[in-house]
């Protein structure tokens, strides 16, 4: 199969949608804004659509301001969708809200969890925790344990000993806080600021897929930079508790595991799941999950990696499809749907590790959609974003539109289409396609 032929294969799964060109998402997409915006802009998440996406979202499923909105984001990422559910009640563009999020990586779940749980309850006294802390850092008769043995830890190119050492003793002293009795979810915060610290202490920066060495000139102490972060934390906080329910849980966002089955149904499911472009969650914030123990050795890694979903081939895993959680007929529905992309997937050394993940990435996409479908109430909506992506060299180049994949197998799994917003095309170079986009995507139960 040529790439022409994936094209007319898209052409015919984009004859289902109503494809509009819709430039005011283009900076919805991005998390443009969010770091000027108090609790966005406590960890710099740069997969995050913006905060504003949710407004946009609403009015454009015609969501009236005087109903509950109950929002449920599978993959929470850094939290935008609930805390941009809790800036609307607090701006009281919505009357009352349930926000409830799912997030595989422990360190993103912290940071997600947090923020809403700091929003709903602000603590009062984080400042003071913050200053004990700093306290038994400088203190002569602080320990320095072991850093993780993660080799990152140890390379003296990317972390200067004494700032490993550092971070090493906020750790423990954070550690000892919570042992002596601290307030659970100020020990959250505080950990929530030490893990957002730990790439700016370092000579590394988070490009793309992966961490890229960079000698900066000038970089903050662990102390500074973690004190720095908990006052900005501590100014966020707001003066009263804004009114919103939920909860954002360490879960698989593909089953909503965790997520209490007798939590009524919700009439907006929005996500942005990992898009098929190689990016790897687990190795981009591998330092902030070792640093605070979320993995402790390299099995755990290799664990944390096969909980995400397959959009990146760094651990080779069983052949995906047929799924043991589908039965016969939906299995042979992803093959058919999966098929044209396999046709063309360049016969080079990645041929495999590619071939796997796409069999993975529709699979893990229908049970999320189908799971989504479950939990959703009569007349609600289910909107996701998602980026579509280049994969291959020279001639053997291919575009996977995960926006019409993913489209497809919503209709599969018994929604229907309502629209397919293209945010933004995107350029690549020698790539000229114009499925090359990232879209938000509406979708409705096929009956309303
Ligand atoms: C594109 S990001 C979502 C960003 C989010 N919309 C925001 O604005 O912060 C995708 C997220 O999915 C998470 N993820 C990957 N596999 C997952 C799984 N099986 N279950 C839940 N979350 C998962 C990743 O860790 C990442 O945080």
């Amino acid at each position: 199969m040529s790439t022409d032929q994936l094209d007319r294969f898209y052409r015919v799964l984009e004859k289902n949608c109503s494809v509009i060109d819709s430039p005011e998402y283009a900076l919805l997409v991005v998390p443009n804004g969010n770091q000027a915006l108090p609790v966005h802009r406590w960890f710099h998440l740069k997969e995050s659509y913006s905060s504003r996406l949710l407004a946009r979202v609403l009015k454009d499923v015609n969501f009236g301001s005087n109903r509950e909105l109950r929002v449920l984001d599978p993959y929470a990422g850094a939290g935008t969708t609930c805390v941009a559910a809790a800036d609307l009640v607090a701006d009281r563009e919505v009357s009352r809200s349930t926000a409830y999020g799912v997030e595989a990586n422990g360190f993103l779940q912290l940071v997600a969890s947090s923020k809403l749980r700091a929003l709903q309850d602000p603590p009062a006294s984080l400042p003071a925790l913050v200053k004990k802390i700093r306290r038994a850092v400088l203190s002569r008769r602080a320990t320095t344990p072991e850093p993780p043995t993660l080799s990152t830890f140890h390379v003296d190119a990317y972390f200067e000993r004494a700032e490993i050492e550092q971070l090493m003793r906020l750790k423990v002293a954070i550690d000892s806080a919570e042992a002596a009795g601290a307030d659970e979810l100020e020990i959250a915060l505080a950990r929530v600021s030490l893990g957002a610290s730990v790439e700016s202490v370092s000579n590394l920066r988070r490009d793309g897929r992966t961490l890229r060495y960079v000698e900066k000139p000038f970089r903050q102490t662990a102390l500074q930079a973690f004190e720095r972060l908990a006052g900005v934390i501590s100014e966020d906080l707001p003066q009263r508790r804004v009114p919103i329910s939920g909860r954002v849980i360490r879960g698989d966002g593909r089953r909503m595991s965790g997520l209490d089955r007798r939590i009524q149904p919700f009439n907006l499911v929005i996500f942005s799941p990992p898009y098929p472009n190689n990016i790897d969650y687990t190795e981009v914030y591998k330092l902030e999950n070792w640093l605070l123990g979320f993995i402790t050795n390299t099995e755990e890694f290799v664990q944390q990696r096969l909980r995400t979903v397959y959009s990146h081939p760094s651990v080779l895993r069983p052949d995906p499809l047929p799924t043991p959680l589908l039965d016969k007929a939906a299995n042979a529905q992803l093959e058919a749907l999966v098929e044209p992309l396999l046709a063309v997937v360049p016969l080079d050394r990645y041929a495999e590790g590619r071939r796997r993940m796409l069999r993975g990435y529709v699979v893990d996409m229908y049970l999320t959609i189908v799971s989504a479908r479950q939990r959703l109430a009569a007349g609600g909506a289910v909107v996701y974003v998602v980026g579509n992506s280049v994969h291959g060299h020279g001639s053997g180049q291919f575009v996977i539109a995960a926006d019409l994949l993913i489209a497809g197998l919503a209709k599969a799994a018994g929604l229907r289409v309502e629209r397919l917003c293209v945010a933004r095309h995107l350029r690549r170079r020698f790539v000229s396609s114009p499925y090359l986009r990232e879209s938000v995507v509406f979708l409705r139960h096929a009956d309303s």
